[in-house]
């Protein structure tokens, strides 16, 4: 897949490359290419891609959003931000209005960098929770499955709240477990 993923830090930067070495092509949209070698304008990187990783400050989403409307309604954006200092961690409400015809998803929010980048734990195969619409999930599924990680869909766009419950959990375990922890679903 054609991946733009917007922002080239900790997060961005490690999905982007483990997306790469599987042989997804990922162009990274910076405010400055200049920091990363290959990475292109935001404009250009939104052109391109046929799935978007949002991997920028949680609190600069909406606006982010609101300037590149055009760009991102009809394609699958994939929210990994977490607004740690807002009412909500996600911003969808105020997004999804902005970009009627977005498949929106939320996922690869609710563990560390540190996760992705190793993502076998104790020898097993972590779950990666997410929400979003039943149509285009498969594309979802299949860079989940690309980073190491199990994909559950805890359900549609009304669920991301959930999701972000699981980060909750996640950051409050890690006082006692350290970063390198995740989930698992166990079922009959
Ligand atoms: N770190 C984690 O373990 C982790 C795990 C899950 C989710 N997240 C979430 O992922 C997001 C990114 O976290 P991070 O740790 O990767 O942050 P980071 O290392 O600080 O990287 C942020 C990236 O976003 C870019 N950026 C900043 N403001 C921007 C804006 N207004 N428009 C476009 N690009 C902008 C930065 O580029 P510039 O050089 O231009 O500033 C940088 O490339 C956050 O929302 C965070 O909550 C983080």
């Amino acid at each position: 897949m054609r991946i733009g993923v917007i922002g080239a830090g900790n997060i961005g930067g490690t999905l982007g490359g483990r997306w790469q070495a599987t042989g997804h092509e990922v162009i990274y949209g910076l405010r400055d290419p200049g920091k990363r070698e290959g990475a292109r304008s935001i404009d250009e990187a939104l052109g391109g891609a046929e799935v978007v990783l949002l991997a920028i400050p949680g609190g600069a989403v909406v606006d982010f959003v609101n300037d590149n409307a055009k760009a991102l309604d009809g394609k699958t954006v994939i929210d990994a931000t977490n607004n740690v200092r807002g009412a909500a961690l996600n911003s969808w409400a105020d997004c999804q209005p902005v970009v009627p015809n977005a498949r929106l998803y939320r996922a690869f929010n609710i563990y560390g960098w540190d996760v992705f980048a190793a993502p076998t734990i104790g020898g097993q195969q972590p779950d990666l929770f997410y929400a979003g619409p039943d149509e285009g999930h498969e594309d979802v599924e299949r860079l989940i499955s690309d980073i190491g990680l199990r994909p559950v869909r805890v359900g549609d766009a009304d669920q991301a709240g959930t999701v972000d419950g699981l980060l909750r959990l996640w950051f409050t375990l890690t006082r006692d477990h350290g970063r390198h922890i995740a989930f698992k679903l166990l079922t009959d």
